[in-house]
């Protein structure tokens, strides 16, 4: 029985050792995959291990070049974007690919509805079919909003909208919390657990461990595009996980806390900004110190931020940089007075993807690495070997443009590069963001020896624990200021309360 009737048994999607090659780089080394009716299937793997290779051969982005994918029983020698769809698959990726001129009726009409159907259009039906869609997913969003003026994790919705509408039985989700508050990840795993519990399939890239622990049934762990073990989740633990993961144990997650710290590098005092809703914020980081920024999302940490990269400039309250106030208009005038910022949009402004790996590691430090202002292709060599040897950046070589790096790499370009500027105030805005635990580690060791060298961090993390374990204090931040300024290592709870606004919460 070879590609006969589908048989009760049979997995919804089976891949049998698929290889795919890009030029010199093997990003699939022969996995097997399998995602059975109603589980939970986590992916695991470093970055670059070809996770998203692998989704992407599923869903017809790529055909593989060798290897078999089985799906509902059939075999197919590979997938186009329409077939893939037409038998069920649906992917949710972190960055949603929709129509941002479009209306969200529209872009699920696109979805669902089939080309040749598209022109003649029943509005009406349209809008209640979109509307009903909506309320399933539980986004109060009207199916005539474009989608322009939705939110990232509002998209994300409209996709999965987009999946259910589709009576997609075999949904991937590709790193979908990285930019979800608790909320809204809450709210995506009671939709993945209803999907599961309706018997649809549901693959699950992340690199958040407890996120695989808290809605996974079984998961699937890749190495250099291998796949390296499939283990029931109840039977593992994380330390296994991480093991299988990079072939190794790990050391502390967080290095040792630093042991003093320095002069005030930037202090606060009532500084606000009416245009980005911070207001009367006081705060100082001192030199050799990592400061971190809790709150929920929009409490205003990556506001703050802007205003102290001269983005949206403060208009009110006064900044003090190295004893004097200063006003910080423009992030030139930022760089002047030696703060950087790594912003976490790094699709938008952290890499230039077309550019190679080299000089997307020099771009931000040319004046500091070529002095006389020419390019010499040596001192950026030896700058971006170092970076790329440091962060464990995963390339065909420092010549290979960045889009053909996986996410988290990208990622690691993104942070590297303002380290070769050699800044005062770092300002770091979800810098692990899609980053493996073993460069997770790498990031955290370099980011502490930057602070032990005399720098000021300051740290956005919306991974709690990050905060808690890495920084010195940590300021709490709600409604657009500084509630309370916690020790490092205080317990999640505490942090949480206060930046609920719950218990009290302290004060700054
Ligand atoms: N279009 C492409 N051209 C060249 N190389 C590519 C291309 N797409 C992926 N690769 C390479 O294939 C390998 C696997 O990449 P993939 O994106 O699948 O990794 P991943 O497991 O999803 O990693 P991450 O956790 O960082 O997202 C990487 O070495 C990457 O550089
Ligand atoms: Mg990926």
């Amino acid at each position: 029985m070879v590609t006969s009737a589908p048989q009760p048994a049979d997995p919804l999607l089976a891949f049998t050792a698929v290889t795919k090659s890009f030029g010199p780089v093997r990003a699939l080394a022969g996995v097997d995959f399998e995602l059975r009716e109603g589980e939970v299937h986590a992916l695991l793997g470093e970055n670059g291990a070809g996770k998203s290779t692998l989704i992407k051969v599923a869903t017809g982005a790529h055909a593989p070049d060798r290897g078999s994918i089985r799906i509902n029983g059939r075999n197919h020698a590979a997938l186009t974007p329409a077939a893939a769809r037409a038998l069920g698959i649906a992917c949710i990726y972190q960055q949603p690919a929709l129509f941002p001129d479009l209306t969200v009726a529209e872009n699920l009409a696109l979805r669902l509805e089939p080309a040749a159907t598209w022109r003649r259009v029943d509005w009406r039906r349209r809008h209640a079919r979109a509307a009903e869609l909506l309320q399933r997913v539980g986004a109060r969003i009207a199916p005539d909003a474009e989608v322009r003026d939705l939110a990232m994790p509002e998209q994300q919705l409209v996709e999965i909208a987009a999946a259910l509408g589709a009576g997609a039985r075999i949904v991937i989700m590709d790193e979908p919390t990285a930019a979800l508050t608790q909320r809204e990840q809450e709210r995506l795993f009671a939709l993945v657990r209803a999907l599961r519990a309706e018997g649809a399939g549901i693959v699950y890239i992340s690199h958040r461990l407890d996120e695989i622990f808290a809605l996974a049934d079984r998961v699937t762990v890749l190495r250099d595009g291998a796949s390296v073990g499939t283990r029931a989740v109840r039977d593992v633990d994380e330390a296994t996980l991480i093991q299988l993961m990079v072939g190794r144990t790990l050391g502390p997650l967080y290095p040792p806390r630093g042991l003093s710290a320095g002069a005030p590098a930037l202090e606060l005092r009532g500084v606000g900004c009416a245009a980005s809703g911070v207001r009367d914020v006081n705060l100082t980081v001192h030199a050799g110190e990592i400061l971190g920024l809790a709150g929920l999302v929009g409490a205003g940490r990556t506001e703050l931020a802007r205003i102290l990269f001269g983005l949206t400039p403060a208009d009110a309250g006064v900044i003090i940089s190295q004893g004097r106030p200063v006003r910080i208009a423009s992030p030139a005038g930022a760089l002047a007075e030696g703060i950087a910022y790594v912003p976490e949009d790094r699709r938008r402004h952290g890499v230039v993807p077309e550019l190679p790996v080299a000089q997307n590691l020099t771009l931000a430090a040319h004046r500091r690495i070529f002095p006389r202002g020419w390019l010499r292709a040596a001192a950026e060599r030896t700058v971006a070997d170092r970076v790329i040897a440091r962060l464990g950046i995963k390339t065909a070589g420092p010549e290979a443009a960045v889009a053909t790096l996986s996410g988290g790499n990208q990622q690691k370009v993104a942070v590297g590069r303002w380290l070769e500027t050699r800044p005062r105030v770092l300002i770091l805005d979800e810098p692990t963001q899609g980053v493996d635990i073993g460069a997770k580690v790498e990031l955290h060791r370099l980011i502490r020896d930057l602070a032990n060298g005399g720098l000021a961090v300051i740290l956005i993390s919306s991974d709690l624990p990050e905060v808690i374990g890495l920084s010195d204090r940590i300021a709490v931040m709600r409604g657009g200021t500084v509630r309370a300024v916690l020790p490092g290592g205080t317990p999640a709870p505490a942090v949480m309360a206060a930046a609920l606004g719950v218990d009290g919460g302290g004060t700054a």
